[in-house]
């Protein structure tokens, strides 16, 4: 059938969403001869709006998974956020940071279906941990972006070649063979409850109140981390002030040119430690089609 407008979308503080995205985005929207575009919904006001899908689209999205789920403040507007009343295609898929994807798949898939699209494919990507750069090193790498690829075409392939009835939804064209229902994606389906995280004596590790900590003798006031906080939580007066909620996300240490930003609290640091000392071992990425 044909697809004439690819939409790569994607929330990704530090990097390996983003990269994913684009790279299914684009592949696809070259094999079935479509328009591409890409939606970033990293900054808040990016999350207010509804975008709708017709029949003749493709959506690619894609979040990290956090505590073994779609990240919490992020899952409203990936429920309300995106709709289709035409059974639109929807490649849905997740980075995790070599520890597990858990549910993070699972609720994501179901979250797209409840707004009106029918899944042909969906992945779960082992990418760098965002705390811990010894986890995952270097992922997604030429490996898996190859593998990205591969499951990329496969899903094109199946989409050229299905059958196309005017008047059908996508979901209707090409017959349900594409589609996936919910036992075909791993994990649990409404998802259970988020992960816990350890610190190294294997005690839980709260940190949920902690902020980075500026030094304030490296920063230059660049504001690069304040445009970045997908929670918009840093002021642009003064980036060593931190007044609305923080996410952990990390993306405001990694951006930061000059490495002024770190945290220190040490449930956190403890909990980075459990996680290098427990996940080092290559996790697998997962294709689903
Ligand atoms: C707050 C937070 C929680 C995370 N929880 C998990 C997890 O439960 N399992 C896992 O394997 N990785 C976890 N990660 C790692 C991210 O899923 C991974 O690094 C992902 O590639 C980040 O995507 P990004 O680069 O697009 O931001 C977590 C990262 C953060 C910041
Ligand atoms: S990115 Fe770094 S140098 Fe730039 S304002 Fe933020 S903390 Fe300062
Ligand atoms: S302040 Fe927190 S939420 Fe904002 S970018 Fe930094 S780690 Fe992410």
């Amino acid at each position: 059938m044909k697809i004439k407008k690819v939409t790569a979308a994607f929330f990704s503080p530090t990097g390996n969403v983003q990269k994913v995205s684009e790279c299914i985005g684009r592949a696809a929207a070259e094999m079935l001869q479509a328009e591409y575009m890409e939606f970033d919904f990293l900054r808040p006001e990016n999350r207010y709006d509804i975008i709708r899908f017709g029949p003749d689209e493709l959506l690619v999205v894609g979040v990290p998974v956090y505590a073994g789920r779609v990240p919490n403040k992020i899952l409203p507007f990936i429920q309300s956020g995106f709709r289709s009343a035409a059974g639109t295609f929807c490649i849905p898929f997740v980075c995790f940071g070599n520890r597990s994807f858990d549910d993070g798949l699972s609720e994501l898939t179901m979250e797209m279906r409840n707004s009106g699209f029918a899944v042909v494919g969906a992945a779960a990507v082992a990418s760098e941990h965002s705390f811990c750069e010894s986890l995952a090193s270097g992922r997604p790498d030429e490996q898996d972006m190859r593998a990205v690829r591969g499951f990329t075409e496969r899903i094109c392939e199946k989409i050229l070649s299905a059958e196309t009835t005017a008047g059908c939804t996508a979901a209707d064209n090409g017959g349900s063979e594409l589609i996936l229902d919910e036992n075909d994606i791993p994990g649990n389906t409404p998802p259970g409850p988020y992960y816990t995280p350890r610190r190294t004596d294997g005690e839980p590790a709260v940190f949920l109140k902690a902020k980075p900590k500026t030094d304030k003798e490296k920063c230059h006031k660049c504001m690069e981390c304040a445009d970045r906080c997908p929670m918009g939580s840093i002021s642009s007066d003064d980036p060593a002030q931190i007044s609305g909620i923080c996410i952990k996300c990390q993306a405001c240490i990694k951006c930061c040119p000059n490495q002024a930003k770190f945290f220190d609290d040490p449930n956190f640091l403890s909990h980075r430690e459990a996680l290098a000392l427990s996940f080092g071992r290559r996790a697998e990425s997962v294709f689903v089609l």
